[in-house]
């Protein structure tokens, strides 16, 4: 783990969550719930790697073809020497389509959670973009509302960029929250592009979750194992169904794992019941019309400046400006 390629580092030492509490607090609430930020430990991010490449989820491929077409879209309204400052570091093939085509950027900022990651990214952006100064800020992105003053490199404006429709797993108003505080992250007048999955038909939408080589089944389910293996749990994992769909009514797809058994779950002192049939709720990956979140991001007090779709309608990319 090297950071010797990087303008700065911040640390912001972001608390390490109480897994066990967060499993306890979900598993006593009714429906029972477990938070979709648990899929990803390393087996998990492996598994979400996986479920990208398959046929039936075509959001990050659909994404990345999009993103390549309008880069230079992007580019123009971002204007020269921009900082881009990156909520999360997922597939940094995303950010290297960005940088290539803006006008000359400046910097290049991501913050995320998890500290290897980020600097493993981080450093392998600053090997290929010599010419741009890039730092990393390990902190938690979602609750942020300010950058730390060691961000504040580059002279031009910054440029916002969240890809992947992660803004998905948020329920609305958490969406809309998120990207008010992402305001504070930004300056009056910077740019925020913000990948989004569009609505579509439900068979699409329905296999995109079900993929049949199980990858999706298995990420699922590998909260379960994170459960058994990291909390000792006795968890028979095959005794739980990965269940996904699309509510139209919610416009989201939703992920459950149903118990196949009656079966407890013991967690330290505490035992939780599941009877035969009863679901955990997993995920909610939510699904816009374009004009539904240019809505949003307007609730946000983002203006709306551009929006690109594929041709066919399936995804989104919104240029959003902080105002002032
Ligand atoms: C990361 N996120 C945008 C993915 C999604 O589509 O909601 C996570 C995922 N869940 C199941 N498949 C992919």
């Amino acid at each position: 783990m090297t950071k010797n390629k990087l303008a700065f580092f911040v640390d912001l030492k972001p608390a390490v969550e109480d897994f066990s509490a967060a499993v306890a607090h979900g598993l006593s609430q009714s429906p029972k719930e477990l938070p979709c930020r648990f899929f990803y430990d390393e087996a998990g991010s492996t598994l979400f790697e996986k479920i990208c490449e398959t046929e039936e989820y075509y959001v990050t491929r659909t994404e990345k073809a999009l993103l390549s077409q309008i880069a230079p879209n992007i580019a123009a309204i971002a204007g020269p020497g921009c900082s881009v400052v990156e909520f999360g570091t997922g597939s940094s093939a995303k950010i290297r389509i960005l940088l290539s085509a803006l006008d000359a950027p400046a910097a290049y900022i991501p913050i995320d959670i998890s500290r290897e990651h980020l600097i493993a990214t981080a450093n392998g952006v600053a090997v290929d973009y010599p010419d741009v100064a890039v730092g990393a800020v390990c902190g938690d992105f979602v609750g942020m509302s300010a950058l730390p003053k060691e961000a504040a490199i580059g002279s031009g404006p910054k440029l916002g960029f969240f890809p992947g429709s992660t803004i998905g797993n948020f329920e609305p108003d958490a969406a809309r929250e998120f990207l008010g505080r992402a305001r504070g992250v930004l300056a009056p007048g910077d740019g925020f592009v913000v990948g989004v999955d569009l609505k579509k038909d439900i068979e699409r939408l329905n296999a995109a979750y079900n993929d049949a080589t199980g990858y999706t089944a298995a990420f699922n389910k590998n909260v379960l194992a994170r459960i058994r293996d990291e909390l000792g749990a006795a968890i028979d994992i095959d005794h739980y169904e990965h269940v996904a769909f699309y509510s139209e009514e919610k416009s989201r797809v939703e992920m459950h794992l149903r118990s196949l058994t009656a079966q407890e779950i013991a967690l330290g002192d505490r035992v939780f019941h599941l009877a035969k049939d009863e679901m955990i709720h997993t995920e909610n990956s939510c699904k816009y019309s374009a004009d539904d979140f240019k809505a949003l991001s307007e609730a946000a007090g983002f203006e709306h400046v551009e929006v690109w779709t594929d041709v066919r309608n399936y995804f989104s990319i919104h240029y959003l400006r902080a105002p002032g």
